[in-house]
């Protein structure tokens, strides 16, 4: 599989890709007219039909969670779009607001109507400030165009659609926790149940979705379900943004159907750069367990990289080669997680401080068997144990390093220090196997 599907992609070359009269050169705001013509259960249906599945992580079917959502309850409804893109490797939300925030508000006016919500937000991670400009400036503009508002497209539906700009943790993305976020309080996850589909913002009924799943919505209404579903593999269905990064010849975005493989992706990015070989990869963001050269082959669908033992996660393929020290990066990744543990739960808080001790000292070349055992330990108190996904995820990079690279930590120690030269092409065995 070769072929590329640039959907949410196609345009961001253009360089007015970002404005209304861009988006609108393409159909622009023509499924959301259509939309609010069907009956909102219809469009559910048919998100239903296409097997749209979330791209903010877990993979849940998007159409499924519109439909938990109460009906002729009596109550407010609300949409939450996550745009708060906050894991290590993960560039593809950010990368799309910038170039078409437009897909994402026509998304959002369907998605709303579908879930009979009046008001819909918009999270958006706090550092990204030209991305902030971009989505406020989409906003007030399809405000201006009639498309939100009072009586959009002139067919008696409102929705007046609210901007939060956060304050730049990476657990305000995981969705109670952003909702916490969103009403004012410090951003710490919530007990479930309730679920927010029933008890979500201001305990009202509430679909959190990511950017990118809204954002896939307008082309499937304009399309048909048959179109999406024919893209894609038996249970992930449609096309996707794929985001390499690190040791690759041409970092960036690549738009490609659900199912393809990393060294088709390498291929189409002009392979690891010059003269080095893959050493490892994390086919979802830092928080899914590392591959090596062995799963070059894996779909990255869902069922694909469950099978080989990780997770699809964002789609974040951070590649690094023979040069990088995979303690060096996991201590980084586990230094990330301990900053962003919100402290709620103490298998994560105290768990993930004394994770990064001891990596440090095994970085610095002290250590033992012992201490290696005691990390496998801590991961394991973690693991199934923490309030929210974050503490687990954590553990993914630690203990699937040690599973692939356990030589690598042992020479850290037998060697009184990082014994790897990353200007020299000196290999660890268990790099070189591709173990
Ligand atoms: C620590 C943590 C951070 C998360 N960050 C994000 C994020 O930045 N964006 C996102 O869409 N989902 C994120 N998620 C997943 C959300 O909780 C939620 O599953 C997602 O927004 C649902 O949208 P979807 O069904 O469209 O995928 C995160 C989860 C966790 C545990
Ligand atoms: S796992 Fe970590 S981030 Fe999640 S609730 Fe516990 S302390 Fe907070």
């Amino acid at each position: 599989m070769t072929t590329l599907t640039p959907v949410l992609s196609a345009h961001w070359d253009e360089k007015d890709s970002f404005t209304m009269a861009g988006y609108k050169r393409h159909d622009g705001y023509k499924a959301a007219e259509k939309a609010l013509k069907m009956e909102p259960d219809a469009v559910i249906q048919l998100i239903k039909d296409s097997g749209l599945r979330g791209r903010g992580g877990a993979g849940f079917p998007t159409g499924m969670k519109w439909g938990f959502i109460p009906q002729g309850d009596n109550k407010d409804h609300y949409l939450v779009v996550n745009a708060d893109e906050s894991e290590p490797g993960t560039c593809k939300d950010m990368p799309l607001l910038l170039a078409n925030p437009h897909v994402l508000v026509e998304g959002m006016i369907i998605a709303s109507y579908a879930i009979r919500a009046k008001y819909a937000f918009v999270y958006v991670r706090g550092e990204v400030t030209h991305v902030v400009r971009r989505v406020q400036q989409a906003i007030q503009d399809a405000y201006a165009a009639g498309y939100l508002g009072k009586n959009i497209f002139g067919s008696g539906v409102d929705l007046e659609l609210v901007l939060h700009v956060g304050a730049g943790a990476y657990i305000c993305g995981e969705e109670t926790a952003l909702l916490d976020s969103l009403e004012g309080f410090r951003g710490q996850p919530r007990l479930r149940p309730p679920f927010p589909a029933i008890a979500g913002l201001y305990a009202r009924p509430t679909v959190v979705n990511n950017v990118e799943s809204i954002s896939s919505v307008p082309s499937i209404i304009n399309r048909g379900a048959e179109w999406f579903s024919s893209m894609g593999t038996e249970k992930s269905k449609g096309m996707t943004i794929y985001s390499l990064s690190g040791h690759v010849t041409n970092p960036g975005q690549i738009e490609a159907p659900l199912g393809i493989t990393l060294r088709e992706l390498l291929d189409l990015a002009g392979g690891v750069r010059e003269g080095h070989q893959l050493k490892f990869w994390t086919p979802g963001g830092s928080s899914t367990p590392i591959f090596t050269a062995a799963q070059l082959d894996t779909p990255l669908d869902y069922e694909g990289v469950a099978a080989a033992g990780s997770m699809l996660g964002t789609k974040a393929l951070q590649i690094f080669d023979e040069t990088t020290c995979v303690v060096r990066a996991v201590l980084r990744w586990s230094e990330f997680y301990k900053h962003e543990s919100c402290g709620k739960c103490t298998p994560c808080r105290e768990g993930t401080y004394w994770l990064v001790q001891i990596l440090r000292d095994l970085e610095n070349g002290k250590g033992s068997e012992a201490d290696l055992a005691k990390l496998l330990d801590l991961c394991e108190n973690i693991l199934g144990r923490a309030f929210c996904a974050l503490g687990d995820g954590a553990t993914s990079p630690i203990t699937s390093s040690i599973k692939h690279f356990r030589d690598e930590y042992i020479a850290h120690f037998t060697h009184g220090g990082c014994p790897f030269d990353p200007y020299a092409s000196t290999l660890f065995a268990s790099a070189k196997a591709g173990a």
